[in-house]
């Protein structure tokens, strides 16, 4: 890892970004939020920056003609702020080739679910109707397949009986705000390598 300087994308209420901000602050995370850019304008996590004094950016897909040509524009801007690793943090959107090659094996996305299971959206509803008795959480290294690159760090989070995808999201979320700074951290440190498909630290 060349640059302690994150780039992190979102699209809504960003509050991993409000855990990363956190951590950077706390002194638990030893790195630089260089800039924050979301898909959607009108996403409450750009205002989470700005009040930190953090470059927040509005890239709206709908004013790109291809998926290419949005994730080149964003590889970019990350590239032109010394952007060493791309957090994703609530970003709903496929990361796309142009974006991978500008930042190989540093792009780490944060999922609702233990992966493989229940990948996509609604993780915690999918949780539920499936039946599982325990889910949580999932850091991972961003490939071209939908959240199904190296896992970095995992945390378990148990069903409730009663739980609603709701209350099931509210905990999971909270392991979220411990794990997400972790793995980026563990990152950051460079002490690890992927083998096959495994990420293997040490
Ligand atoms: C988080 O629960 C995150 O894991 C999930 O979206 C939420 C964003 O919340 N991401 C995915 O489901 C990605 N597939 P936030 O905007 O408050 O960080």
């Amino acid at each position: 890892m060349t640059s302690r300087r994150l780039g992190v994308l979102v699209s809504g209420r960003g509050s991993n970004l409000q855990a990363l901000i956190d951590a950077v602050r706390g002194g638990r995370l030893e790195a630089e939020i260089a800039i924050v850019v979301s898909n959607r304008p009108a996403a409450y996590a750009l205002e989470r920056a700005r009040a930190h004094g953090i470059e927040a950016v509005a890239l709206d897909h709908r004013q790109y003609a291809s998926r290419d040509d949005y994730d080149r524009e964003l590889a970019r801007l990350l590239g032109s702020r010394g952007v060493g690793l791309v957090c994703l943090a609530g970003f709903m959107r496929l990361v796309g080739q142009p974006l991978l090659d500008a930042f190989p094996d540093a792009i780490v996305n944060v999922h609702p679910s233990l992966l493989p299971a229940f990948p996509g959206i609604d993780a915690q509803r999918q949780a539920l109707d499936w039946g599982v008795k325990v889910s949580g959480v999932t850091v991972h290294l961003v490939n071209r397949e939908l959240d199904a690159g190296p896992i970095v760090l995992q945390r378990t989070v148990a069903v409730e009986p009663g739980d609603t995808p709701e209350s099931l999201a509210e905990r999971i979320l909270i392991e979220e705000h411990r794990a997400y700074p972790e793995a980026v951290g563990l990152l950051l440190g460079g002490r690890w390598r992927i083998e096959g498909r495994r990420f293997v630290s040490w």
